[in-house]
């Protein structure tokens, strides 16, 4: 029977995860699940950990879950080790958002300043993680969702030198979703190639005639004002949007060719988006304000002792599909699935413009020995070089976060197109180095 662990089992994120592995109950054998996580997320853990026991009883399943604070004692000969942490829980997410825009610049979870922090503050965890697993569950696979996502998993191969790791995120089965939305057929009936990195990907999509459907998903959705806010709110997870939902440029987005995913407007439309984020800074409200309150409401509802399914309103987060992503992957190595799906892995010659050993989100095949990229081919001049750019700006705050070396990391800043350079980088630097210095042991 598989033993699957979960690093942040506190998070409100388990009850998805919970229901995902319930609907694989036919393929996956699972015997024990243990939710882990630290003392300032006991309480969290309790309260939801309780919920998951309740959603397999209700399921009739006779998994045991364990709820612990020690984590060698849950990883030891795990199977599969599911990653959803986040160091410094959402107060260091408020000042990785509120502090780079007291700058008036962008901020924001994984992308800008903040999302290097975040970086900076989890890339040693996930490291010492991977330690522990050398020694306690050497064949087991990592699963990583913790953001950023594909540098974390970067630093896993790069640093940690442990291949069996996949990076996760929902943002390509929503842009899958919203194709086949604009195009009126199912997904099933539509071809796609991602190719880029976390919260940095393009795709193109083909439909079962053969034709290239990627110029009409534009026009109908990514080049029409509006069209990619009724585009989400069509999706489940419309409740709230995560980050501001206003619209490309149409002709620099047909010029492209290609269809860049949500978080791309951070980059190519930066001052309309800082716009919007700074009227939220301004109002208490950023997203890290707001979803902290969406986390105290979740948990009021999970402690209710007759709940026992995941909740709706859990939907308000921006992790819709996130079972989708991980337990199908989970399900896929296990079952050897040869599934088609999209995930951070090692690039491999997938992408010809980047090097072979770098972390890259693309499609690719799941087997029983990992992921299997598919080519995407080289890019246009349009993407290449800011593609270029955002890897090397990751490898370079990789390289930060493991050295804890303040020039490295004032590079890193410099390399970001969302850090302006120079004495404004150096003065947001510091800032953050002094909010997070309890989590910043490496500095
Ligand atoms: P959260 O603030 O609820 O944190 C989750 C849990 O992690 C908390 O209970 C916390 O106590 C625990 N934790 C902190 N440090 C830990 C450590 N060293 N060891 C074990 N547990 C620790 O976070 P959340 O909002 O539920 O998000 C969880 C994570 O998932 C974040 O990193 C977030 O960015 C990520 N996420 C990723 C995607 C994606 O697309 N990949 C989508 C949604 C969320
Ligand atoms: C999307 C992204 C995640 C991100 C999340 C934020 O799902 O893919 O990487 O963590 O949104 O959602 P939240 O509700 O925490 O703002
Ligand atoms: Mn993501
Ligand atoms: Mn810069």
């Amino acid at each position: 029977n598989i033993k699957i662990v979960t690093i942040g089992g506190g998070s409100s994120y388990t009850p998805e995860l919970i229901e995902g592995f319930i609907k694989r109950k036919d393929q996956l054998p699972i015997g024990e699940i243990w939710l882990v996580d630290i003392e300032e997320g006991k309480e969290k853990l309790d309260i939801v950990g309780n919920l998951a026991k309740r959603m397999i009883k209700k399921a009739g399943l006779d998994w045991k879950v364990h709820l612990t604070l020690d984590r060698r004692e849950a990883l030891k000969d795990a199977d599969f080790v599911s990653t959803q942490f986040r160091v410094g829980l959402l107060d260091a997410r408020i000042k990785d958002e509120r502090i780079p825009l007291s700058h008036g610049v962008i901020g924001q979870e994984t992308n800008g300043a903040g999302g290097m922090f975040k970086a900076f503050r989890t890339i040693p965890v996930i490291l010492d993680i991977v330690e522990d697993m050398k020694e306690l569950c050497p064949n087991a696979w990592l699963v990583n969702f913790t953001n950023p996502s594909g540098m974390v998993t970067e630093a896993v191969i790069r640093y940690g030198k442990w291949d069996k790791v996949v990076g996760l995120c929902n943002v390509p089965i929503m842009c899958r979703k919203i194709a086949a939305g604009s195009l009126q057929t199912e997904e099933e009936d539509l071809f796609f190639r991602f190719g880029g990195l976390n919260h940095f990907h393009w795709h193109r999509v083909w439909n079962k005639d053969g034709e290239e459907k990627t110029a009409e998903v534009i026009e109908k959705v990514y080049a029409t004002e509006g069209g990619l806010k009724k585009a989400m709110q069509g999706l489940k997870s419309s409740g709230v949007q995560n980050i501001p939902n206003i619209s490309f440029l149409a002709g620099q987005i047909r010029n492209l060719g290609i269809i860049p995913c949500m978080y791309h407007r951070y980059y190519y439309i930066t001052d309309d988006m800082l716009k919007e984020e700074l009227e939220s800074y301004e109002k208490g409200e950023t997203r890290a304000e707001l979803v902290k309150k969406t986390e105290a409401e979740l948990f009021e509802l999970y402690k209710d002792p007759d709940l026992n399914v995941k909740p709706p309103q859990l939907e308000k987060r921006g992790g819709a599909f996130y079972s989708d992503a991980a337990c199908e992957l989970i399900s896929s190595i296990y079952n050897d699935k040869k599934t088609y799906m999209v995930v951070s892995t090692r690039n491999n010659g997938a992408i010809t413009d980047l090097p072979d050993d770098v972390v890259v989100e693309v499609s690719s095949i799941i087997t029983a020995h990992g992921p299997v990229p598919i080519s995407w081919g080289s890019f246009d001049a349009s993407s290449r070089g800011l593609l270029q750019l955002m890897k090397d700006m990751e490898l370079t705050t990789i390289k930060a976060a493991v050295t804890g070396d303040y020039d490295t990391a004032l590079q890193a800043f410099t390399l970001n197109p969302l850090v302006p350079s120079g004495a404004i980088a150096q003065t947001i630097l510091d800032e953050l180095l002094v909010a997070h210095k309890k989590h910043l042991p490496q500095f």
